[in-house]
């Protein structure tokens, strides 16, 4: 059964590259990226691993922790690791789940057989603080994913679940908010000190409340 926004992330016990991990635990109180890769020494794979390794930073900033998951045994993933540094740049300096049985690919619904029976797609679950699955991407395995639209994501995120606001069509970071439409105008008054505007009575937009 494929896991939907809102779900409880399951929990599961796995052999990663940082020793084994119980995921519920590893992640805490702090928001997660578990991302899914089709097979190791692949090359989209290898680029997607050490660009997410640079931009790790950013990650933390946003006090998340990330983890990656393919189907091969632990021994592949370590070689690997060191073509991932020496093509680009930088190793994987996250764990890496080794799934060879398949037991949280399965779980997490990573194998789509009419994709392939045997390789993970590219999958990503962002899950909050609460162990709750905030937001669910699905990508094949010849198309890279873009780690720059999954910060920006994790932003909006982030400042909807602590604000009564949403973000327009490709927000960034700063820009101006919508108030959502379930707060009265006096409301949103009371909320957003530095005023809003009424494009319609539904379309309110607010500088973000945060910065
Ligand atoms: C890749 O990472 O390049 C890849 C993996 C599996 C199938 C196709 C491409």
């Amino acid at each position: 059964m494929a896991i939907r926004l809102g779900d409880t992330a399951p929990d599961f016990t796995a052999e990663t590259t940082e020793g084994t991990i119980r995921f519920h635990e590893w992640k805490g109180d702090a928001w997660a990226v578990l991302f899914s890769h089709p097979k190791d020494f692949t090359p989209v794979c290898t680029t997607e691993l050490g660009y997410v390794a640079k931009i790790r930073p950013e990650f933390e900033k946003r006090n998340t922790k990330v983890i990656g998951l393919s189907v091969d045994p632990l021994g592949a993933h370590h070689e690997w690791a060191k073509d991932i540094e020496e093509t680009q740049g930088m190793a994987p300096n996250f764990p890496m789940i080794a799934d060879a049985d398949h037991k949280v690919a399965d779980l997490y619904d990573m194998i789509h057989p009419n994709a392939s029976d045997t390789m993970t797609v590219r999958t990503v679950f962002v899950i909050g603080p609460d162990n709750k699955v905030k937001l669910t991407l699905t990508y094949p395995a010849s198309t890279g994913r873009n780690f720059d639209e999954l910060l920006r994501v994790i932003d909006s995120l982030q400042l909807t679940s602590s604000h009564s606001v949403a973000t327009p069509a490709n927000w960034k970071d700063g820009e101006d908010v919508i108030i959502a439409p379930a707060l009265t105008d006096d409301e949103a008054k009371a909320k957003f000190t530095k005023g809003f505007q009424t494009l319609k009575p539904y379309l309110r937009v607010t500088p973000q409340p945060n910065k």
